[in-house]
């Protein structure tokens, strides 16, 4: 989808009109009056029978029958105007795409309030590249869309005296772009099926992003993963006959400096799922195609910060596997080695995700990183103590946690951060090896994370468990159902404030 920056009259001659407006704006808004004109009072008529406040996500479709240049004029409430972020922008936009795409629809614009703040530029372009997404790949016949939208702008209010975009909207616009583009491939990754996206294939994918956006990449295959002595991640990958891959992508500013900070991304990238030996129940089990969403993450957000091209270095490193129960698979009872050199006694083998997770983070601690982040659905136990929209935030540094929770809010991601709990460090001593990989069934996610917590080092590290939000069964302002992005815009938001 192409999207064109609007001035006055620049979005005449689309099919859809999505008009933002704040609760406190609503009844003296000119474009609201001025489309009202048009539609010989039908506008207001519909507000006022409709009961439309212009409510943070509340929305008001109106038919135009021929009396203005849209088919259609969509109200999008931002809620109270001392309260709108980019944040309900986003929504905003987001919901708008996915109007225009659910009336068959080819092309929409949105008006912003105001002149159009380059940050909310930057918020409606991602909010619609989110919103038109869909994962139509295998989909054939009459179950191919017929339309899909392929035309949007993003206009302004206050257009007379200031038609031209400027050089700050025009950026704004590209990395609104670029940012929705990374997490719709993000989506892709996490949508596609199991039996297409194998560990090579998402390696493939990994490599393919960083040619795209001048990144270096680094893969080992099962042998290297062996004889680099990632232990744990040969063992999850054992059980299947599509290998284990390790993926190291780079992104380096071109211009050295000193001082600059080093953050080490790091991605849970299960393939599928079936739990090894220890075998899940089979309702549900399709969904552990999302099983590597955090790995997904770290390629969507290297596909942004390559485009972005942020003041900083960020590694990201993926563990991908496929966790089967095939006759060379790892049992319960296995004692492993690691990376870091513990040993650790195998309990349950669809605990697989910390082990993949434990090499990866000894393989990142040793870049030297300012900062470790982590990203993994890990726990069925996260979602039941947090539902299926808000992610598990651990940390072990409270300045850290602190910039990260501030960098979700700034972008209306839900974490929450869940302690590190040492009374139940207890639960991973084992009597054959260093460590076992699981604890007590309560507190399940705690003790995943303590059992990561042996692996950091000293490293400012911060782990999401985002189990529940990556992957959702039902659709929200910015997208359908299945993989989400969930975590993109946070990471990318606590760059910036990193990076100053
Ligand atoms: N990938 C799952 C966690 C998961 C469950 C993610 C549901 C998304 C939705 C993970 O590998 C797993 O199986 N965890 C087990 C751990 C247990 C065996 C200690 C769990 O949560 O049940
Ligand atoms: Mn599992
Ligand atoms: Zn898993």
């Amino acid at each position: 989808m192409k999207i064109a920056l609007g001035s006055a009259g620049a979005h005449t001659t689309v099919d859809l009109l999505a008009v933002l407006v704040a609760e406190d704006d609503l009844a003296g808004d000119e474009l609201v009056t001025e489309l009202d004109g048009a539609l010989d009072g039908g506008l207001r008529k519909a507000i006022k029978d409709e009961d439309f406040t212009a409510k943070r996500d509340a929305t008001l479709a109106v038919q135009t029958l021929g009396r203005c240049p849209y088919r259609k004029v969509l109200l999008l409430g931002l809620g109270p105007s001392a309260k709108v972020t980019p944040t309900e922008v986003r929504n905003a936009a987001g919901r708008a795409a996915r109007a225009a795409n659910a009336d068959k629809l080819t092309s929409l614009a949105v008006s912003l309030r105001g002149r159009g703040e380059p940050a909310e530029v930057r918020a409606a372009a991602e909010g619609l590249t989110l919103g038109a997404y869909r994962f139509t790949k295998y989909l054939t016949g009459e179950r191919r869309p017929k339309k899909e939208l392929d035309r949007a702008v993003v206009a302004w209010r206050a257009a007379k005296d200031h038609a031209k975009p400027t050089a700050d909207q025009k950026r704004a616009l590209a990395q609104g772009e670029a940012v929705g583009g990374a997490i719709n491939l993000t989506r892709d990754l996490v949508n596609e099926p199991p039996n297409e996206l194998t560990p090579a294939r998402l390696a493939e994918a990994a490599v393919e992003t960083a040619k795209a956006h001048g990144l270096t990449a680094k893969v080992f295959d099962r042998a290297k993963i062996r004889a680099e002595g990632m232990h744990l991640l040969d063992a999850v990958g054992r059980g299947s006959r599509n290998e284990p891959r390790f993926v190291h992508l780079t992104y380096k500013p071109e211009k050295a400096r000193k001082g600059r900070k080093r953050v080490v991304l790091v991605g849970k990238g299960l393939c599928f799922d079936s739990g090894g030996l220890c075998i899940k129940q089979a309702a549900g089990m399709g969904d552990m195609k999302s099983d590597m969403a955090g790995a997904a993450l770290c390629v969507g957000a290297m596909a942004a910060i390559g485009q972005l091209k942020p003041d900083i270095e960020v590694h990201a490193l993926i563990a991908a596997a496929e966790n089967m129960p095939d006759g060379d698979a790892y049992r319960p009872g296995d004692v492993w080695g690691s990376l870091d050199g513990k040993t650790v006694e195998i309990v349950n083998t669809d605990a697989e995700g910390r082990l993949v997770l434990a090499d990866a983070l000894t393989y990142g601690r040793k870049l030297q990183p300012d900062v470790m982040i982590d990203h993994a659905t890990l726990t069925g136990a996260c979602m039941v103590a947090l539902g299926t929209l808000t992610a598990g935030f651990y940390s072990n540094d409270d300045a850290l946690a602190e910039a990260y929770l501030k960098a979700a809010k700034s972008v209306g991601e839900g974490l929450w951060r869940m302690p590190l709990l040492d009374e139940l460090r207890d639960g991973l001593k084992s009597d054959v090896a260093d460590l076992k990989h699981t604890g007590d069934r309560y507190g399940g996610s705690i003790t995943a994370a303590l059992f990561l917590r042996e692996f950091v080092g000293d490293a400012k590290w911060a782990h999401l468990d985002i189990a529940g939000p990556a992957f959702l069964d039902r659709v929200t302002a910015l997208g359908p159902k299945g993989g989400t992005g969930f975590g993109v815009l946070s990471f990318l938001a606590y760059l910036d404030e990193l990076a100053g």
